[in-house]
């Protein structure tokens, strides 16, 4: 498997299969705005539901939350995002395309080499207006991240939930960024998805605890397939701490632009209680029962990109392989990401088939994502599969007419198995749970 890929393989593979298009691709398209096909939607979903499983369902110290996009604007002024969300912005006086300070080598622009502006700080958040007057007292802001959402609402969740810290609150949803150099495909978008975690804990406990999600959510990334020696740590240095932030991690992945950041968990400490307590006027505080004190939280957040991590899934998954002299592209997605679990494939599209090869569609359907193409010849409908990452083909042949077994084909190996019918659903969940394909007990005790 190559350890890296061109981008320009992932964004065609993308493309051509329905998982990302160019957003208003008929009108040119936006820049840095990606939309998701109906593979690509199954995968993001997955994804999601991958993050909310491992960190609100399976836990009993997180709780979810879901809050508006655009806020009162004392949030941010209170969270430090109206001073200091910026980043240094230099401008070329000739083509005057747009720069990061920080990321330009040597003193002319990368473009044209021409003179560059001094440095001036821009606010890379998004500025409208509520309401029909556009006036200053109007103003509000697209969130730049969700964490916001969740400490306004601290309160609220710890005199309702009835738990006791340390408690996480989750929340998944879009943020905005009027980023200077967007790009990379869906690396770095000025419209994106945040799955955040922050996680409150007894202040002296918070370097323990940020150790711990520091190994959970490298370990999500390993359980999800993608390859340990293309993924690393690396703790910020003091001059690169975001302005809450006491300590911070990064989760690298080894992008084809080079190591790039998935997701960073920092520790926020008490930066953000104590900032709304003081612009709102409300006390925000948790009283230790046990402990019998009181004391402002400090928060450990883990915060990772939706459509970031969809790209590295993608971009570890994507192989391209010699079978019997032809070359074949697949996506090893493991099979709880798999936009598609089941292609139900016809050998033909023939009066005979179509019956039986409907009626085990409609069977698995109900309980798997399931596709069914009877069009073209049976070998580009494979192909067509592998190329999204689907796990589990089955087919149906005349034989099938007689007998009432169905061939079920694995991606990755391309073993194949025969089984009835009537255990087909059993036997695909047992192997969607990851039973190996070819241990099962109706593969031992059936003629191979
Ligand atoms: N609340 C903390 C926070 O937002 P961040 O390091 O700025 O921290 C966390 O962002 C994660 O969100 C990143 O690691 C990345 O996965 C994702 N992310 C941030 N900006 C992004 C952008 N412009 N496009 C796509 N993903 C982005």
């Amino acid at each position: 498997m190559p350890a890296k890929v061109d981008m320009d393989k992932i964004v065609s593979l993308c493309k051509r299969r329905g998982l990302i298009f160019p957003s208003s691709e008929i009108y040119g398209g936006l820049a840095s705005c990606w939309d998701y096909g109906p593979m690509g939607v199954e995968l993001k979903r997955n994804v999601r539901d991958a993050w909310w499983k491992s960190i609100v369902h399976e836990r009993a110290d997180v709780v979810g939350l879901d809050t508006s996009i655009m806020m009162h604007p004392g949030v941010w002024a209170a969270s430090g995002h109206i001073d200091s969300f910026t980043d240094p912005l230099v401008e070329c006086k000739s083509c005057h395309l747009r720069w990061r300070a920080d990321a330009v080598e040597g003193k002319g622009c990368p473009k044209c080499g021409g003179e560059l502006t001094e440095p001036r700080m821009f606010n890379l958040m998004f500025k409208t207006s509520m309401g029909p007057v556009e006036e200053e007292a109007s103003t509000v802001y697209l969130r730049p991240e969700t964490a916001q959402g969740i400490f306004v609402n601290f309160d609220n969740v710890i005199t309702t939930s009835r738990k006791k810290l340390p408690l996480g609150i989750a929340q998944i949803g879009k943020s905005f960024r009027n980023e200077i150099t967007p790009g990379n495909f869906i690396f770095r978008t000025r419209e994106f998805e945040h799955m955040e975690l922050e996680y409150f804990v007894k202040p002296g406990t918070d370097e323990k605890w940020l150790d711990y999600w520091v190994k959970e959510r490298f370990d999500w990334y390993v359980k999800l397939g993608i390859r340990k020696e293309n993924l690393r740590l690396r703790q910020h240095g003091k001059d690169e701490l975001a302005h809450y932030a006491r300590d911070c991690y990064d989760i690298d992945y080894l992008f084809p632009m080079g190591w790039s950041e998935l997701e960073g968990i920092a520790n926020r400490g008490d930066f953000d209680l104590i900032q709304h307590a003081k612009h709102s006027g409300k006390e925000l505080g948790y009283y230790d029962a046990e402990a019998g004190e009181k004391y402002v939280p400090y928060v450990i957040e883990p915060s990772a990109g939706v459509d970031r991590s969809v790209l590295a899934f993608l971009i570890d998954a994507y192989d391209e392989e010699e079978v019997e002299g032809e070359k074949r592209t697949l996506l090893h997605l493991h099979r709880s990401l798999a936009p598609v679990k089941v292609a139900v494939l016809p050998l033909s599209r023939n009066e005979k088939l179509t019956p039986l090869a409907k009626e085990v569609f409609n069977k698995l359907c109900p309980n798997f994502v399931t596709d069914y193409d009877d069009s073209q010849s049976i070998g580009r409908r494979y192909r067509r599969q592998d190329e999204i990452g689907t796990p589990f083909c089955v087919t149906i042949d005349f034989e099938s007419l007689e007998d009432k077994q169905v061939t079920i084909r694995e991606r990755d190996s391309l073993a194949q198995i025969r089984v009835p019918i009537e255990e087909l659903g059993k036997s695909l969940e047992a192997k969607l749970k990851g039973e190996a394909f070819d241990a099962s007990p109706l593969w031992a005790t059936r003629d191979k």
